[in-house]
């Protein structure tokens, strides 16, 4: 978790700082062309009164210094503070999220959250505010040094002419020219700090893309199409926690098997289904896909999954299911999407939109709509469909369906199954008895499994929860 975290704040920083990349572009020719002007002036002086060359050049240290220290202090707030802005950007995202809406006013959480919010935005103001103060005070002082250095030209211009060293005309020409060239320094010196301030945020974003390029570098072996997935004596604790979330799991699902889970709230499911996608590994026991540990492999091209909080892109409907194989790229086909639409049962709803597959699924953007959360789970597994991969696991898609739809659904699937393997996931112990086989999970432990009607002969857990939940729907 606490990688996870410092790898968001990363990620936040690399994006503010990708922006830095355009701004040193800038900053370049910016200070190239300071630096040309600067060199025709101190050629200039140098003809005419080489004695204020010194004097100008010094009036550059204390901006100089300035602006080091000013774009110092910049980067270290907008470094410091990311873990509360991304916290605040959350908070933001939820409180204007239709998606949490419902849950937000069901906890009677907003104001709560508000009020965070605005601690957060306070913080934050109070920072700038001292940064600002500081800035000025700063500025103040390299103001000084300039208009000190203009006086030092002035008293020197002064001395040359009543000495007789130089006639007034040369000094009003090297005065005019030392005011030129201090403004020549002036722009030397704001260039350089803004340098170094995108020097330091582009070296985070390279620095996380090194780190994107290492991790791309892992290559693993392609999985082959699903034969055999084996479970053997699964153990997974999440860290920190008292007890293991899977625990002593064992079982095979063959090639075009549909297999469902089934069990309580919190009985390990969810984290079952992200161990056979190999998303974490597992602290005992092993899982194999053909004969390999599936972390031994890259099993994107054969495992589709759909979680619980499955996305919802504001793109065109095409676009939602093509996202499915980006691979695939620009060369989406169109068929392709139809076919998979066709087969998530999506075909239908989609082809009746207003501009058909070419909708945009939000009413956020011009020419929208949005999906009713049945058609949008349709959508989802269109999408996996749609990468056409030989093992789909579907962990609760269905959850906030009514048990009807969720069994239509699952009917859907079971129709499509053919040589594809399917792992579905659910609470609901009546959505599932089609199923070739269904396994009963209580606390992480694999405690029953077998058929609809083997379970309920059997008369234990299954039977009992069957029997509540058809009573409770019925
Ligand atoms: N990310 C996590 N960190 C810590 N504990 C977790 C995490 N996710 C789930 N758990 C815990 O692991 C157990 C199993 O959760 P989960 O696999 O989500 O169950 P299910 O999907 O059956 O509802 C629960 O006790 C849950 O609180
Ligand atoms: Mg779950």
């Amino acid at each position: 978790m606490h990688h996870r975290s410092e790898f968001h704040d990363e990620l936040r920083r690399a994006k503010n700082s990708a922006d830095s990349s355009l701004q040193l572009a800038m900053a370049v020719p910016q200070l190239l062309g300071s630096a040309v002007a600067a060199i025709g002036l101190i050629a200039a002086a140098a003809v005419t009164v080489p004695a204020m060359i010194p004097v100008v050049a010094l009036s550059g240290i204390p901006l100089l210094l300035v602006s080091r220290a000013n774009s110092e202090e910049m980067y270290s707030f907008s470094f410091g503070r990311t873990p509360g802005d991304r916290e605040r950007f959350q908070l933001e995202g939820v409180l204007s999220s239709r998606d949490q809406a419902a849950e937000v006013r069901i906890f009677g959480i907003e104001s709560y959250l508000v009020t965070r919010w605005r601690r957060l935005y306070d913080e934050r103001i109070t920072e700038l505010v001292g940064l600002v103060r500081r800035f000025g005070r700063r500025s103040v002082i390299a103001a000084a040094g300039v208009a000190g250095t203009f006086l030092l030209v002035l008293g020197l211009g002064w001395w040359m002419v009543s000495s007789g060293t130089a006639t007034l005309a040369d000094t009003a020409v090297a005065g005019a020219t030392a005011l030129l060239l201090g403004a020549q320094v002036q722009q030397i010196a704001t260039s350089l700090g803004q340098l170094s301030e995108h020097g330091l945020r582009l070296a985070d974003f390279e620095r996380l893309l090194a780190a994107g390029i290492e991790r791309r570098a892992i290559r693993r072996d392609p999985a082959p199409p699903l034969r055999r997935l084996v479970v053997d004596r699964l153990g997974f604790a999440y860290p920190g926690a008292s007890g293991r979330a899977v625990d002593d799991v064992s079982f095979t699902v063959g090639a075009g098997e549909l297999v469902a889970i089934v069990g309580v709230n919190g009985s390990g499911k969810t984290t079952l289904a992200k161990l056979l996608c190999g998303l974490y590994r597992p602290d005992a026991g092993t899982v194999t896909w053909n004969d390999r540990p599936v972390h031994d492999l890259d099993l994107r091209g054969e495992v589709g999954a759909i979680f619980q909080t499955f996305a919802r892109y504001w793109f065109s409907a095409a676009d939602n299911i093509a996202i499915g194989d980006v691979a695939r790229g620009d060369t989406a086909d169109p068929a392709a999407v139809r076919r998979a639409a066709e087969l998530a049962g999506a075909d239908e709803f989609l082809g009746e939109l207003a501009q058909g597959y070419d909708t945009r699924l939000t009413v956020e953007l011009e020419g929208g709509t949005d999906l009713s959360l049945g058609q949008w789970q349709r959508v989802a597994i269109a999408r996996v469909l749609y990468r056409d991969p030989s093992l789909v696991v579907l962990d609760e898609p269905t959850a906030s369906l009514d048990p009807q739809a969720e069994a239509a659904l699952f009917a859907t699937l079971d129709d499509l199954r053919r040589d594809r393997t399917i792992v579905m996931i659910s609470h609901r112990f009546s959505s599932v008895r089609s199923a070739d086989r269904i396994l009963v999970v209580d606390r992480g432990r694999l405690i029953e499994q077998g058929t609809h009607e083997q379970l309920l002969d059997l008369g234990g857990h299954y039977a009992r929860l069957y029997r509540t939940q058809a009573a409770a729907f019925a």
